[in-house]
């Protein structure tokens, strides 16, 4: 079982995926990615899952994310469903299914989880920083399918905080106040955040959401 935690290197990987062989890293590049699993093809959660997120592309891509996805069967099966998922969510998937067939990305992932079942992978969701870091993971049951505007608020929170001295409170979105992160004093608040902020407790400072670096 992977011991993945957050803040580590995201493993590398060769892989055979719906769109031919692929490194990880290097379809990657430089800029930030998003990989997420699925239990199995032709069921009926991951394709309305899947035909989301083609659906989303470009959302991801305005954020400079690229998407990959695994199953853990063959190409084949993946080509064969891909054509199901488009005819029946009405989109084109447009990024490459990992098709994991001997399972050693999920177990490199930790995405299999025998207590909730022995062989197909749960729902997992990495985001990977430029720097090939692990920045969120978040693991849902076969029976719960993702929300993918929380995927999106969650990754414009990781682009904002991982480069302003700002943390974003619940239910925040792009544009809301944030959080002043507590290691800054109100002096250096001051030249931070021009735009000023609001002391509710010495601890709590709120200030206009900062541009993105
Ligand atoms: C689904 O995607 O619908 C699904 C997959 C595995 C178990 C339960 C549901």
């Amino acid at each position: 079982m992977s011991d993945l935690k957050l803040g580590d290197k995201a493993p590398n990987f060769d892989a055979e995926t719906s769109e031919g062989k692929i490194n990880f890293y290097d379809y990657l590049g430089d800029g930030w990615g998003i990989l997420f699993s699925h239990p199995a093809d032709y069921t009926p959660v991951c394709t309305t899952e899947l035909g989301t997120a083609a659906k989303y592309k470009e959302k991801f891509a305005e954020r400079n994310v690229k998407m990959m996805a695994l199953s853990v069967d063959g190409v084949e099966s993946h080509k064969g469903w891909i054509q199901d998922i488009n005819e029946t969510q009405n989109t084109n998937v447009n990024f490459p299914i990992i098709a994991d067939e001997d399972k050693k990305i999920s177990n490199l992932y930790g995405m299999i989880h025998p207590k909730a079942d022995n062989t197909l992978t749960v729902r997992s969701v990495y985001v990977i920083a430029p720097d090939k870091t692990i920045k969120l993971m978040i693991t849902y049951p076969a029976s719960t399918g993702r929300n993918f505007d929380e995927l999106l608020r969650v990754i414009d929170s990781l682009q904002l905080t991982a480069y302003q001295k700002v943390a974003t409170p619940a239910n925040w979105r792009e544009g809301d106040d944030v959080v002043i992160s507590p290691a800054v004093s109100n002096d250096e608040a001051k030249e931070l955040f021009p735009k000023g902020f609001k002391e509710v407790k010495p601890y709590l400072r709120m200030t206009p959401q900062p541009e993105k670096k």
